[in-house]
């Protein structure tokens, strides 16, 4: 018989299959009397960008095979670092000097701000774009020069180009969050190209949390540019379509150098024992991948239609999240939704008076979310059009 959630976690683990694991959390403590929890787990919860599913069913078998080996530090376990490393290295073309890993793709950020940047070497990002590296620019006294979007919301590229000279790292974010909006490509090699030109000691860092999210075909991996081209890496993590955001699993791609450099900043055994036997598991299955980018399209293509249909729209989704215009602060709009049960994204700064960030749950998240939009914006619109920076 196959392994499923339901016959593999049982006891204290035990979740429906299907649901999220957060709302099993929640039963158990509903059980228990605890009236905070049960109103948590009936909360829809999409303001954090994670995948509603969780891991798949083969990832959880993974995790229950090794479970043993929690006792282990893990270099003596089955799954290794080294493991993953190699695996990651023939799936992108790359010898295994040019991979490291980190407890997130947020570890590798930070310390590639706190690898390549310095008071006299600044730190270039989108803004707002994701925080990490401006987060720790600031904490570290970098300097930090912010790029604003064109009139679609995408990263202003020429702009990108023009601050990179004499920075230490350039973070490039693609898709964006929180403006989910991505470049092709094209325009991704001639930026990297322009920049090297521009500023041939600058780190370029690619950050593709949302790749397997993406549909536009225009849009490609950078893996075999930052494969092939000095100081530029990629980072990727497995807390979105692998659906592992709590299990803490992200790597980096890229010019040797450059990854050696960020990887004297790792935190040793910073990926447990059972996150590298679920990492494995979930890099290996790309069937399941594909599956959770199918849905998420269906989905998102709900949602977007719902949003039409009140007259209303975002930028051009490449992610599993969308960025509404809509039309309104979005705080008071966050606090009906979160009034009626559903938690959407925070403000992102300057465009919280006009667009809000709403992450794409399932299919039946989305349509209850979408009837407590439908009354959260009933009022007439209360805010101007707010244009790129
Ligand atoms: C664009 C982007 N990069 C990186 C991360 C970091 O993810 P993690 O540290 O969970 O791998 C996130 C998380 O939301 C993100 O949105």
């Amino acid at each position: 018989m196959s392994l499923t959630r339901r016959r593999l976690l049982t006891g204290p683990f035990a979740p429906d299959p299907g649901h999220a694991w957060i709302a099993a959390r929640g039963r158990e403590a509903a059980r228990a009397g605890d009236v905070e929890a049960q109103a948590a787990a009936a909360l829809i919860r999409i303001s954090s960008n994670e995948n509603p599913l969780g891991p798949g069913a083969h990832v959880v078998a993974a995790i229950a095979a090794r479970y043993p080996e929690a006792s282990l530090y893990p270099g003596n376990a089955t799954d290794r670092e080294a493991s993953l490393v190699g695996v990651l290295a023939k799936k992108f073309g790359a010898r295994d000097e040019q991979v490291t890993l980190g407890a997130g793709s947020g570890e590798l950020l930070t310390n590639a701000v706190r690898a390549f940047t310095s008071t006299s070497r600044p730190l270039v990002t989108a803004w707002p774009s994701f925080e990490a590296p401006r987060d720790t620019a600031k904490k570290i006294g970098t300097p930090v020069r912010e790029v604003g979007f064109d009139s679609a919301l995408r990263i202003d590229l020429d702009k990108l180009v023009e601050a990179s000279k004499g920075a230490g790292l350039v973070f490039f974010c693609n898709p964006n969050n929180p403006t989910a909006t991505v470049h092709g490509k094209t325009a991704v090699a001639d930026t990297v190209k322009a920049i090297r030109a521009a500023s041939p000691d600058t780190v370029i860092l690619l950050d593709e949390a949302y790749h397997d999210y993406v549909t536009d075909p225009a849009y490609a991996t950078a893996m075999p540019l930052a494969v092939s081209t000095p100081n530029v890496f990629v980072a990727r993590t497995f807390s979105k379509a692998h659906g592992m955001a709590g299990l803490r699993a992200g790597y980096a791609v890229g010019d040797a150098r450059v990854i050696s450099a960020l990887a004297a900043y790792k935190m040793p055994n910073g990926l447990g024992t059972l996150t590298l036997a679920a990492a494995m598991a979930s890099i290996a299955n790309t069937a399941h991948i594909d599956a959770e980018r199918a849905r998420n399209t269906e989905v998102r293509a709900f949602t977007v239609k719902a949003f039409a249909d009140m007259g209303l729209s975002g930028t051009a989704s490449q992610a599993n999240f969308l960025f509404m215009d809509i039309k309104r602060p979005a705080k008071g709009f966050r606090d009906a939704c979160r009034a009626a049960g559903v938690l959407v994204g925070r403000d992102f700064p300057p465009f919280e008076q006009q667009y809000c960030r709403i992450s794409v749950g399932t299919m039946d998240e989305m349509q209850k979310a979408v009837a407590v939009f439908r009354t959260a914006l009933a009022g007439a619109p209360t805010t101007s059009r707010q244009g790129g920076r």
